[in-house]
């Protein structure tokens, strides 16, 4: 017996707001993704696109949209950092991500091994990547890259969803093997 064949799926595409409705129920953490471009400036846009790929070789992605200036600079360079942000950071995400001009004079922060911007205070993990693959689709670009370095420091991770801000709550304390594997 063959197998039922599907429906061709050439329907109409669902709404942004659909798309947005679907999101909102995913909550995620919450990054700074940053770059700097060809003359050092630094660049840098709140992200939650931030997803593992791979563990070898160690791989992220990030989803930037098409016509930002960090975008632009992650070019330039071919590199990028993500600053996954603690629960007491949610003004940078609210900087990194409104029309504030200069959003770098307003943080603290230093430059990587690499030269790449880390917001010391507000990040409890920062890392950065050498872009290896780019995939264009609408108007983001998927952006993966190797984890060249990570740093970590204690703190609590912010969270996004339906549509706020919250912080992590663990029903109970991590163990320190548990501490450990997140780094492995
Ligand atoms: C919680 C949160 C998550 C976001 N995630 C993304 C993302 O993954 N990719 C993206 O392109 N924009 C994302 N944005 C929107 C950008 O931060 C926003 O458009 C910002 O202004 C972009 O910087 P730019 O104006 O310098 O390009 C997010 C915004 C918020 C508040």
């Amino acid at each position: 017996m063959g197998a039922k064949k599907l429906p061709v799926l050439d329907g109409p595409v669902a709404s942004a707001g659909d798309h947005r409705a679907l999101m909102s129920r995913f909550p995620t953490g919450v990054a700074v993704v940053t770059a700097v471009d060809t003359v050092g400036r630094p660049h840098g846009m709140t992200c939650s696109s931030v997803t593992s790929v791979t563990l070898s070789p160690p791989t992220i992605l990030v989803c930037l949209r098409i016509g930002s200036a960090t975008l632009r600079a992650v070019h330039e360079r071919g590199a990028f950092a993500v600053n996954l942000l603690d629960a007491g950071a949610r003004d940078t995400a609210e900087l990194f991500s409104g029309p504030v001009p200069d959003r770098f004079s307003r943080v603290r922060w230093i430059r990587s091994q690499y030269g790449l911007p880390w917001l010391v205070d507000d990040a409890l993990a920062m890392a950065e990547c050498r872009v290896s693959r780019v995939i264009r689709d609408g108007d983001h670009e998927v952006l993966f890259g190797r984890l060249l370095r990570v740093a970590e420091q204690p703190g609590t991770p912010l969270l996004y969803g339906m549509r706020s801000y919250s912080a992590w709550r663990p029903s109970s304390p991590a163990r320190p093997a548990e501490m450990k594997d997140m780094s492995a």
